[in-house]
């Protein structure tokens, strides 16, 4: 696992969350060919499942928001998904953008930066979802520049067994919930932790560090808290806006 591509970024690493999102509709094939014309070198997004067992990219449970339509994904088969305009919502520049499959995001992507795989929750198709995405990631070689993360308990033990040379995240929620969960830590073994930025201190991202577990934090858009959490030695960051990611650091002296 130590030659992942992970290890080889320099950190902190920067996830363009959701693709681009500040700059092109989220989780969409511009979205992440937007992030890596923008420099970025490592990306962000989100997968469930199809009613017809197809992987999708989509952070939401139903297409209402970042679509034309209406339904829940789980509910609607490919065919159907694929008619929905996923990027007027955005601008009318990108009307006729589509929700992507995971393999058209694998294809655009090739290996060209790192890309983080946050499993969703597909409910009792948990296992299929897991499943059909490793076998994508197999089949296209790309275990070396690929990460998963969930908030899903299951979904990280599974993915782990699917595909142990892939490090694996467990995403904490904020607050009270994040704090339990953090806790319980040792049922999962996770390789790295995706905390809420809520949830963290010098003293946080020390303990993980001394179990050897890499702390990535969600969703920092402000550049006091990059500049603070990177004081901090976090190991990586998701964010929706590359461009304040790259001044910030560019700015800090290390
Ligand atoms: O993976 C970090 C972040 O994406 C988790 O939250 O809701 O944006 O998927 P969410
Ligand atoms: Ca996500």
């Amino acid at each position: 696992m130590n030659n992942h591509r992970l290890y080889e970024l320099s950190k902190p690493v920067v996830f363009a969350h959701r693709g681009a999102k500040n700059y092109a509709p989220e989780n969409t094939l511009a979205s992440f060919q937007k992030a890596l014309e923008m420099g970025a070198q490592a990306l962000e997004l989100d997968i469930t499942l199809t009613k017809d067992d197809e992987v999708v990219v989509i952070h939401d449970d139903t297409v209402d928001r970042t679509t034309d339509g209406k339904g829940a994904v789980n509910d609607l088969e490919l065919a159907e998904i694929k008619k929905l305009d996923a990027g007027s919502w955005f601008s009318n520049d990108y009307w006729g953008e589509r929700i992507p499959t995971l393999k058209e995001v694998l294809d655009l992507v090739q290996g060209k930066a790192l890309i983080n795989i946050e499993i969703k929750n597909a409910k009792e198709r948990n296992r299929v979802l897991v499943q059909k995405a490793a076998n994508l990631v197999r089949e296209k070689r790309q275990q070396e520049s690929i990460i998963f993360s969930s908030f899903y308990r299951e979904n990280v033990r599974m993915v782990r067994k699917e595909l142990p040379n892939c490090p694996v995240g467990f995403l904490t929620l904020p607050g009270f919930i994040g704090k339990i969960e953090i806790g319980l830590l040792g049922g999962v073994s996770p390789d790295l932790i995706h905390p809420h930025f809520s949830s963290l201190s010098a003293h946080f991202i020390e303990r993980q560090h001394a179990h050897l577990r890499r702390v990535h934090s969600y969703t920092i858009n402000d550049a006091d808290l990059m500049r603070t959490l990177v004081r901090w030695g976090v190991d990586g960051f998701f964010c929706d806006d590359l461009l304040i990611a790259q001044q910030v650091l560019s700015s800090i002296s290390y």
